[in-house]
């Protein structure tokens, strides 16, 4: 969350900042900042709204520059609570992402100074300072400052005097980029790979300091030496393609990107089975949509595999790590790589000496360096906030998981082919066209409800998530056998509520968990390989076996997407949200 971009050189830093900013804004979109320095003076340029919004943006130039795109944390969303943040005097600026947990008390310890805004950041700005009056060069005194920050974050602070740029990283994301006799400083590649693919990584409390060079050094002092690496992928550029929104590109994408999620390393897939087989505790852990596809993954083990794995929210994981051995196994499923939340179940994982694997679609993603093994999903790059086809892909390969590790990877392969095969079918025009007329007839609904059972109770919980995101519907899911016990009494007259069926042991129960609703008033759309009475509006979807949540979240998918376009949201960017979620 929130976008960091820092640049020193002989361009214009104004446009590289600029142009750096636009690529990182899919990780926060609240308001945008950059401060340029010439002579000595720092200029300063903040606006409220998207960077992809903004028009007639006029800069000051200068070959030092600094930038953010805030996803915001403290503060609410204004100008002034815009990065980058100053200190008294104006000669230093800072931009940050993460969190400052002890910035209360510190804005106290240094209340001395004048602050003007209700960020935590500010006060890095103000302990520099502070440092620098009583004569601490620029850099010592942002490594002083450092010693009194909390919880995790990444920073860049410049000062006008020295001309130095220095960055920290303490937790989340920063990447140096080096070009000739250039800098640059970003929380993701992306924003600079136009101009250079040379690279130094920034690890966990170190800082980078810039001047005529870049000099690396512990946090708690003593200089270190970086490998300059050159990247020999490319990033993926994701363009619209023709469509009007990432978020639609993204969904159809699952044509593709499911042969390429199926498509992995044999070797790789066995190894990482028995890595499985030998545990002894086998946890899954992610976030959000992540974590849905982990609950997902522990029913398939469970009924593929007749293996007990756990799957848990990444945030809580840390409060299980009593009982994590080396002999432990984390399974860590994560798009970007770089969710905070899941960092912090691995490191709480590696103290006790587990193993880490990691499911990522973010290729040199912190998790990626920070496991002992990783698979690529393969979903190729996705802008839209909302996970789709990323979540299909971590499905397919745990599917994959599940079948070799009681050595029937082929037989996981075909189900999984077959199921591309399918889906590659279903997405075609008349298939979102019709179930665009179910998004009408929803389109002023406040509340909804999705039930599934078995495989189809994770992906109920994940369906809800895709219309609260995208819809900004009250939507919850429900275990099948779980609304007797409270939800029923929710369900009203016209009430929509979406049974996922499968064609397996749960099919006559869900279908009787839809009578149960349909008798008080509800109206049931049903997403299934065949119609039954009960439904009101049948959504057809391929008989996918042990693969069905595969295919039973895809139509959610599309009715979340014209839901949001019909009551006009941005279903490439929902509110409040980012996609690389760097706080906990
Ligand atoms: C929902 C969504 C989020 C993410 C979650 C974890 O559509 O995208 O719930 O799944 O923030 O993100 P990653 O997978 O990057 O760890």
């Amino acid at each position: 969350m929130c976008g960091i971009i820092a640049y020193k050189g002989k361009k214009d830093a104004s446009k590289v900042v600029l142009e750096g900013l636009k690529s990182l804004e899919y990780r926060g979109y609240d308001s945008w900042g950059i401060a340029t320095v010439a002579d000595s003076d720092i200029k300063v340029v903040k606006k409220v709204g998207k960077i992809s919004d903004s028009t007639n943006i006029s800069l000051a130039s200068g070959n030092i520059g600094i930038g953010h795109t805030r996803w915001a944390t403290h503060g609410s969303v204004t100008e002034d609570n815009t990065h980058p943040h100053l200190d008294c005097t104006g000669k230093i600026a800072v931009v940050h992402n993460g969190i400052i947990e002890n910035y209360q008390g510190l804005r106290k310890q240094f209340s001395s100074h004048k602050f003007v805004s209700e960020t935590d950041t500010e006060i890095i700005a103000h302990i520099i300072e502070d440092y620098m009056n009583q004569h601490i060069p620029f850099d010592c005194a942002v490594a002083e400052a450092v010693k009194f920050l909390k919880g995790r974050s990444a920073f860049v602070a410049v000062d006008s005097d020295s001309k130095k740029i220095v960055a920290v990283r303490k937790g989340t994301p920063l990447i140096v980029g080096v070009g000739e006799d250039e800098f640059f400083i970003a929380s993701d590649i992306t924003a600079f790979f136009n101009h250079t693919k040379k690279v130094q990584y920034l690890d966990d409390n170190e800082l980078v300091v810039i001047d005529n060079d870049a000099e690396f050094f512990k946090a708690q002092g003593g200089k270190i030496e970086k490998r300059v690496v050159e990247i020999d992928w490319q990033p993926e550029t994701a363009a619209k393609e023709g469509y009007k929104h990432y978020l639609i590109k993204e969904i159809m994408d699952q044509k593709d990107t499911l042969y390429r999620a199926i498509n992995q390393d044999e070797e790789k897939i066995m190894s990482v089975a028995s890595d499985i087989n030998n545990a002894y505790g086998t946890f899954l852990v992610g976030c959000g949509t992540a974590g849905k596809v982990c609950m997902a993954g522990e029913y398939l083990f469970s009924k593929v595999a007749k293996k007990h794995v756990n799957a848990y929210v990444a945030s809580e994981f840390p409060n299980y790590n009593h009982y994590l051995t080396p002999k432990s196994l984390i399974i860590a499923i994560s798009q970007s790589g770089e969710t905070a939340d899941v960092l912090e179940a691995i490191e709480a994982a590696k103290k006790k000496s587990s193993k880490v694997i990691s499911l990522l679609n973010v290729f040199g993603s912190t998790m990626m360096r920070n496991s002992d093994k990783y698979l690529m999903v393969n979903a190729g790059a996705e802008r839209a906030v909302v996970s789709t086809k990323a979540t299909t892909a971590q499905l397919a390969v745990i599917t994959l998981l599940t079948y070799a590790t009681v050595g029937k990877l082929q037989e996981g392969k075909l189900l999984l082919m077959d199921v591309a095969e399918g889906v590659n079918d279903m997405l075609n025009p008349r298939y979102e066209e019709y179930i665009k007329k179910l998004a009408e007839m929803l389109k002023d609904k406040n509340d909804m409800y999705i039930i599934g059972r078995s495989l189809n109770y994770p992906i109920a919980l994940e369906a809800a998530i895709k219309l609260q995101e995208t819809a900004y519907i009250h939507a919850e899911g429900f275990a099948g056998g779980e609304l007797k016990h409270g939800p029923l009494a929710l369900i009203d007259k016209g009430t929509p509520c979406i049974a996922l069926v499968a064609n397996d042991e749960s099919k006559d129960e869900i279908i009787s968990n839809a009578m149960e609703i349909k008798s008080r008033g509800g109206f049931i759309i049903g997403i299934a390989p065949e119609n039954n009475e009960v439904f009101d509006y049948w959504i057809k979807v391929p008989d996918a076996g042990n693969a069905s949540p595969i295919v039973n979240i895809i139509p959610v998918q599309i009715l979340a997407y014209h839901i949001a376009l019909l009551r006009n949201h941005d279903p490439d960017k929902p509110r409040n949200l980012a996609k690389s979620v760097t706080v906990k």
